[in-house]
């Protein structure tokens, strides 16, 4: 009898302990698990770990830091002279300076689902922009949720990493940018998410009421879907309908307008 108690006792215990883990983690595909908060789904339905909760942290599998390292010849990429430029661009090809940060980060008043406070903040000047295209979006009876903002070079060097140690090097390039070279850093960018997406980063979003709003509205208060779809020849990044990028309303809806990547709006491709 005692036998029985014990054993359905340990029976209960494992099978509590499995429930919790199920609410907790997310497969993925290749057997990996991840916080939910840290996900990113791309493209649909395939599960890539987005962020991790400490930015210190660069080697989280334990490999040796130099194979996180970027392959990118930074003796090739230029370095930007106006890092705080509203219109300043940054891609694989230009980077920020050293040590930059932004000058005037806030958080904006918006609803949040993100892993650390440093991912609430941007630019004073996009935060206030944010909370207007939030406040519209809720007019229309959109909810948008607000993932990823500003990311310091050390937290982008910590998703970076990430994304190699779970992906491999080629895969993580076609979605995160190496440290430097990241529109996080400049205060300028936020990732966003719909509570039907479980707040995760996908392409899904581009299927929902939210994501078509935003991606229609978004420049009359200064954003643009700056990874569009079929462009990753051009932007070098392949397509996230959740990462928008402040320009202000006049040069967003120029660009949007024009139907151009903002590459070949500034006229960086041949
Ligand atoms: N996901 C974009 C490319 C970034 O990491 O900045
Ligand atoms: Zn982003």
């Amino acid at each position: 009898m005692i036998r029985k108690v014990l054993a359905t006792t340990i029976f209960m215990m494992l099978a509590t302990i499995l429930f919790a883990c199920q609410q907790d983690d997310v497969e993925l595909g290749s057997g990996q698990t991840a916080h939910s908060a840290d996900l990113e789904l791309q493209p649909k339905g395939h599960i890539v770990i987005h962020e991790q909760e400490d930015p210190n942290q660069t080697d989280p599998n334990g490999q040796e830091e130099d194979s996180q390292k970027p392959e990118t010849d930074e003796n090739e990429a230029i370095t930007v002279s106006d890092p705080d430029a509203i219109d300043v661009i940054v891609n694989k090809e230009r980077k920020l300076p050293d040590g930059y940060e932004p000058p005037d980060l806030i958080q904006p008043n918006v609803d949040f689902h993100a892993t650390n406070e440093e991912r609430k903040y941007m630019r004073e000047e996009a935060a206030h922009a944010l909370e207007e295209l939030f406040q519209a979006a809720s007019e229309e009876g959109h909810d948008l949720v607000a993932i990823s903002g500003y990311r310091s070079y050390g937290t982008q060097e910590a998703v970076f990493a990430m994304h190699v140690s779970n992906n491999g090097r080629e895969y993580a390039e076609q979605y995160s940018a190496v440290p430097g070279h990241s529109e996080h850093q400049t205060g300028l960018a936020m990732d966003i998410s719909t509570e039907s997406l479980g707040y995760s980063l996908t392409e899904d979003l581009s299927d929902t009421a939210e994501g078509q709003w935003v991606a229609e509205h978004g420049h009359e208060y200064g954003f643009i879907i700056r990874y569009p779809e079929g462009k990753s020849h051009i932007t070098g990044y392949n397509y996230e309908p959740w990462h928008l990028r402040y320009f202000g309303d006049n040069l967003a809806t120029a660009i949007y307008e024009s139907g151009l990547t903002v590459e070949e709006y500034f006229g960086m491709v041949e």
